[in-house]
């Protein structure tokens, strides 16, 4: 297989990187680890209903190919983990207080910095395609007052980055990550997952349906539920939307 980023398609304007991905593994034979790299999208998506919103030119926008045959479907999470892992070296080189903010989004400085949407085609029992779309803030200097919790490294840094040349440098810690998953490492990043985690063993409270709890982060378990150990030692595995960080 080539490395994450040993081709990269540049588009200028696309609706959906995620999209734009999806369009070319079903029209063409694609090696894994291309990557499509675009200025702008006018339809990028978040989690869930959530969009994403980037001005043109400014911040790193790209998805990611893969064909994570080697992985049995439950246990996919160890790939959103490895792709997390990726962004947060990529960050961590220039903020040294990046975090995960579980599953999985890059904050610092107590804001959101990076955003990462992966989309998995599963047969049978084993993953057979994934789409790792990620989203980074780089050179965007304000954003818009329905973004309140949003930072760029430009932000933090004080000066602007060549985004193809963040490219290069992000696609190379995908890569080291990745690889690491594919040689059957994955307990390594299981625990640098861990250890990056925002407010790991931390005792604080949650929102959780309607009510407020408190606890504190332990780490995840195997399919990338959020454990919580709450008041009386009694542990809780917390899907995605059933807590609130
Ligand atoms: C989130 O935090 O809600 C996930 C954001 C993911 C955004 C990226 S930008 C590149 C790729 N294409 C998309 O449409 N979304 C992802």
């Amino acid at each position: 297989m080539g490395h994450i980023g040993s081709t990269i398609v540049h588009v200028e304007t696309v609706d959906s990187t995620n999209a734009f991905a999806r369009q070319l593994l079903r029209e063409n034979e694609v090696e894994e680890g291309l990557v499509i790299h675009a200025g702008y999208q006018t339809a990028g998506k978040g989690q869930g209903d959530h969009q994403w919103n980037s001005e043109p030119g400014m911040n790193l926008l790209l998805s990611v190919l893969l064909f994570p045959t080697f992985l049995p479907a439950e246990d996919q999470f160890r790939l959103n983990k490895a792709i997390t892992l990726g962004v947060l070296d990529f960050l961590q080189d220039f903020t040294g207080d990046a975090v995960i903010k579980w599953p999985n989004d890059i904050r610092t400085n107590g804001k959101k910095i990076a955003g990462i949407l992966i989309q998995h085609t599963v047969a049978g029992d084993r993953l057979t395609e994934s789409i790792a779309g990620i989203g980074i803030n780089v050179n965007q200097t304000s954003f818009p007052s329905s973004l309140p919790d949003a930072i760029s490294l430009q932000q933090i840094l004080g000066y602007s980055l060549d985004i193809p040349e963040a490219l290069k440098r992000l696609c190379l810690s995908l890569d080291a990550r990745y690889s690491l998953l594919r040689t059957g490492h994955a307990e390594a990043l299981d625990t640098a997952y861990r250890d990056n985690l925002l407010d790991l063993f931390t005792e604080r409270s949650f929102q959780s349906g309607d009510q407020i709890v408190t606890g504190a982060i332990q780490g995840v378990d195997d399919v990338g539920r959020l454990l919580v150990r709450h008041p009386g030692n009694k542990l809780v595995a917390y899907l995605h939307g059933e807590i609130q960080l």
